[in-house]
């Protein structure tokens, strides 16, 4: 992470001015809204990645900056949207949008942003860029979809939900990547080499989140633990031990999961079992698999302390705790 900012550290601080600057609405709870959830200190990783991405695909002229900012406005119009569907009360260590001024405010302002985000995009003015970001924006709502017609899926199988993965979360960190290779033009294989390094990195870190709501604590992770459990999300960790455990601690599972309401007693028998039969492990395992091709991909690259920050940024996936 640290190699990263090294590179891009000023140029992420310009993201923050213009978002502040993209924010501009005459209808004061817009901004509110949206100011509250941008200043509210989120890792800006998909930034993070564009910048570098157009870097190492040698580009320096002065679009990468607001296209940094929209892929982050995008971002925040899905958290504003998510939280409302997850009913989550907690985002970055402080009250949810959607518990502060309610759902429909949330999904309001959510629809703001992403509508502002394809007229700013219009004015970065690549076709290309506009065709990536929007078949994103698509896919998320894609998965976001079918993450919630596999709510409280006991027999989810690893495949069907590495699926929902890629569209609810990687989706936009490969496009992040693709269109810093777009403002490089750099040749089709390696714009498919850096999509497939963000599509790979995606992967891992839903993974990590997955493993975080499990094992973190509040105070690191920003968000209440054990919600996806509670709001019956079966993710990796749970579809392993579903997969390993037997009848009776099934039957255990699948009644903390149709609950409305988890008790920490609750809590702390499933994630006994998923901690008993090595759901985090093989999570933490996989995880590692597509972090260890995200390398892989970067090698049309030459060497560079670009491409040393990317992979950089790739191990700290798999080791952040928030
Ligand atoms: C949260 O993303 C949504 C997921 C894909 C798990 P981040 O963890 O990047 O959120 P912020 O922007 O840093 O808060
Ligand atoms: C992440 O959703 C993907 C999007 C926000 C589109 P999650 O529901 O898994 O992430 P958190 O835990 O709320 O950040
Ligand atoms: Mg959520
Ligand atoms: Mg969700």
């Amino acid at each position: 992470m640290q190699a990263a900012l090294n590179i891009i550290g000023e140029d992420l601080t310009l993201v923050e001015h213009q978002f502040r600057k993209d924010l501009q609405s005459d209808v004061p709870l817009i901004r509110k809204v949206g100011e509250y959830v941008l200043s509210s200190g989120g890792k800006r990783i998909r930034p993070a990645l564009l910048l570098l991405a157009a870097r190492l695909s040698g580009y320096t002229a002065d679009k990468a900056v607001p296209l940094a900012s929209v892929i982050e406005f995008i971002h925040t119009a899905t958290l504003l949207h998510d939280d409302v569907v997850d009913s989550a009360t907690l985002r970055r260590g402080i009250a949810s949008a959607n518990t502060l001024w309610g759902n429909e405010a949330s999904v309001l302002v959510g629809d703001f942003l992403f509508s502002k985000s394809f007229s700013l995009m219009v004015d970065v003015g690549s076709m290309e860029i506009l065709r990536v970001l929007s078949d994103a924006t698509t896919v998320i709502a894609e998965g976001e979809v079918m993450q919630l017609l596999c709510t409280g899926e006991l027999d989810l199988s690893e495949a069907q939900y590495i699926k929902v993965v890629r569209s609810k979360t990687a989706i936009l960190m490969s496009a992040a990547c693709e269109a810093g290779a777009i403002l490089g033009a750099v040749p089709q294989s390696q714009r498919q080499a850096l999509a497939d390094f963000g599509m790979d990195l995606g992967i891992a870190f839903q993974l990590m989140d997955d493993i975080l709501d499990y094992v973190a604590t509040e105070e690191e992770f920003g968000k209440s633990i054990g919600h996806d459990l509670e709001e019956g999300k079966i993710t990796l960790p749970l579809i392993h031990t579903l997969q390993q455990c037997n009848d009776s601690e099934r039957t255990v599972i699948a009644a903390v999961i149709e609950q409305d309401e988890m008790s920490l007693d609750d809590f702390r028998a499933v994630s006994g079992l998923v901690k008993q039969y090595g759901g985090i492990t093989y999570t933490v395992e996989a995880a590692r698999f597509y972090i260890d091709r995200c390398k892989g991909h970067l090698e049309l690259f030459g060497p560079s302390p670009v491409r040393d920050a990317l992979i950089g940024l790739s191990e700290y996936v798999v080791t952040r705790n928030k």
